[in-house]
């Protein structure tokens, strides 16, 4: 209760926010359901040294953890957790920043004022802010071009010029949209240095005002109608994408996550529906006051606004006169990111995570198939959605999401409303599905489960009961943990697939229960709260935190926020990067030649203790940096 009084709304994660303006009640019998989950499954005594809880671990979590400290399959040092607020990378690596919040993309553009920290002017013609998920590309002809994705403001930094710390008129809000959405920028090395390159023909930025396409089973349904859109077929922006996709089409997938928080109503007695409750949306925004400059995000004047947000959004970024597409067919929830993958029958796979408290996790197949050099650009206009449903023994399968199963009127609804179909057909409730990945060597996908303090406490936003067990086994999980599952028979269209956990992470150092974590987590690499995920060509996989960096009680010794590395098969894990003060590690993208990481340092000092990457007393700036070695090698 006393972070509704005292904290300001924009310091509450999303989650919190949530909780407070849509309370859920509180589980009465969960202490039960706990304890025949875990009798049920004769986990107890199962021989995993995982002290009152016991988990499906796989290979890695079962060696001996003496075996992995050796380290042999990686090509860097690990280096130690700390709290510098710099970037620290292994020795014989090095890394410049890239591009940074407020850098200007063309040659009109202001440069970055630190004082008032821009003007809407200026933030349009720069680059965004809490740059998030990214995918780089080459044109063919030698140019590279970056996709980021630009999550959303942190109000005290934005606009802390002023000494407010929020937005008190129509151009405060114009520089908040200009500052959301994707940058699509060119970038070039010159002298062994990536930097911006200003007027490319490629530059575009998709702002919160941005037209954009609606497609698939919800175009032009009456729920997506508006007064400025009576056809419901074209909607204005993208914004708070997190995690992104990229298909071997060449386009980039951008994520609508707390799409909700820009939302507000001038009528504070406002109804909310059973349909907006569920994805937060409601009469009080997250700070933003988009409302205040463009009534578009009122939802007492314009209802329908939100059922326009909330997709997988796709854009070409090497066509500049592209309009970016909503891709409804892969339904509407808080996107994380979209993992593609390409079935052996050519249909086209995409893994999605809903990251919410208690939501779920989703698959998406395509109608139509993909052909190499072929037309492919509306493979994700039309295909079936399912869900995750985990069993027992270390068994799951996808159940797909349509009228008949979840009891809705139409294939349209399903998308729109995909979190309440999911819960009509039973989907297990997760602890946060953050980025998937999947093995590009073998058929086998990954998924962050970042946290849940409400795991085995309160119900989702839909009320379904969230018990501990299966690939959520611990109550008031912290730390997180990594599922893996494989398809049945190495095909991505199979209905079920065994599942194992990869990582539980933890503090080996501070606990000696279920909260030390698996195996194959040590006083060296440990961390809480993965989130960022992704393979490189090797198959190995690369981690990204967004955790506690307080390095103290139940975190101390994991310092900042981090990059990690793990190798698939034996589960050996070790710590690759660390990011500056009160940062997330977030987003990532190689050079075609692999000698090159560009990395995303999100939000250094949203508490106010940072001067990344500028130094001195710098206002902090959200940045991308690019990692190389020294011997000029293979990164990792
Ligand atoms: Fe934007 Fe789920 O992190
Ligand atoms: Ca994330
Ligand atoms: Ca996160």
């Amino acid at each position: 209760m006393s972070k509704t009084k005292h904290t300001p709304v924009n310091e509450l994660s999303c989650e919190e926010f949530d909780e407070i303006h849509h309370p859920r009640p509180m589980e009465t019998d969960f202490g039960r359901l706990v304890e025949r989950e875990i009798s049920r499954r004769g986990f107890l005594g199962a021989g995993i040294a995982f002290g009152a809880s016991a988990f499906v671990v796989g290979a890695g979590g079962l060696r001996p953890s003496t075996a992995r400290a050796a380290g042999h399959g990686f090509g860097f040092e690990a280096i130690p957790a700390n709290t510098l607020d710099t970037v620290t990378v292994p020795s014989g690596y090095n890394w410049h920043v890239v591009a940074k919040w407020g850098e200007p993309m063309w040659s009109n553009g202001a440069e970055f004022d630190h004082m008032t920290r821009g003007t809407g002017e200026s933030q349009e013609l720069s680059f965004g802010d809490n740059n998030d998920g990214m995918s780089l590309y080459n044109d063919g002809e030698g140019r590279s071009v970056l996709a980021v994705n630009n999550e959303y403001t942190n109000l005290k930094i934005m606009y802390g010029g002023s000494g407010s710390g929020a937005p008190q008129n129509a151009d405060d809000v114009r520089k908040g949209k200009a500052a959301h959405g994707v940058s699509v920028v060119e970038i070039a090395e010159n002298d062994g240095k990536w930097s911006i390159v200003v007027d490319s023909p490629y530059n575009r930025k998709f702002t919160a005002d941005a037209p954009m396409e609606i497609t698939g089973p919800a175009r032009g349904h009456d729920l997506l109608k508006t007064a400025a859109d009576p056809e419901g077929v074209h909607c204005l922006g993208t914004w708070n994408n997190c995690g992104n996709g990229r298909t071997p089409w060449g386009t980039y997938l951008a994520c609508e996550e707390n799409f909700h928080s820009y939302y507000s109503s001038s009528d504070p007695d406002i109804e909310i529906g059973p349909e907006f409750k569920r994805y937060g949306v409601g009469p009080k925004d997250r700070g933003y006051a988009w409302a205040m400059a463009d009534e578009r995000f009122d939802i007492a004047k314009h209802p329908n606004e939100p059922n326009r947000n909330g997709y997988i959004v796709e854009i070409d970024p090497l066509a500049p006169d592209s309009t970016p597409k909503k891709r409804t067919a892969m339904g509407r929830f808080k996107h994380e990111n979209a993992e593609i993958v390409i079935a052996g029958n050519g249909q086209v796979v995409g893994y999605m995570g809903d990251d919410e408290r208690g939501e779920f996790l989703y698959r998406f197949v395509s109608d139509g198939t993909y052909a190499e050099g072929g037309d492919n650009a509306d493979l994700l206009e039309s295909g079936r959605l399912f869900v995750a449903k985990f069993a027992d023994g270390g068994r799951g399968e996808w159940v797909e999401l349509t009228p008949e199963s979840s009891g809705m009127a139409s294939q349209a609804e399903v998308c729109i409303h995909a979190r309440i179909a999911a819960s009509a057909v039973g989907a297990t409730t997760m602890d946060r599905p953050e980025w998937v990945a999947a093995n590009p060597i073998k058929a086998e996908v990954y998924c962050c489960l970042t946290n849940n303090k409400n795991r085995g406490k309160k119900p989702n936003a839909g009320g379904d009961p969230t018990p501990a067990g299966g690939p959520n086994p611990r109550v008031g999980n912290l730390y997180g943990q990594i599922l893996r599952w494989r398809p049945d028979g190495g095909d991505h269209l199979a209905a079920g697939f065994d599942w194992d956990l990869y990582v539980v992470a933890g503090n080996p150092t501070v606990h000696s229960d279920a909260n030390a974590g698996s195996a194959n987590v040590t006083a060296d690499n440990m961390f809480n709260s993965p989130d960022g995920l992704g393979f490189d060509s090797m198959g190995r996989i690369w981690i990204q935190t967004d955790g506690n960096y307080s390095n103290k009680d139940g975190f101390a010794g994991q310092g900042n926020n981090q990059m990690l590395v793990g190798d698939p098969e034996t589960g050996e894990i070790q710590r690759f990067m660390v990011g500056p003060n009160e940062c997330e590690v977030t987003g990532f993208a190689w050079s075609a030649d692999r000698k090159t990481l560009f990395v995303g340092i999100q939000h250094p000092g949203e508490r106010g203790n940072s001067h990344f990457p500028d130094g001195g007393d710098t206002t902090p700036r959200s940045s991308i940096v690019a990692i190389s070695r020294d011997d000029g090698g293979i990164v990792g």
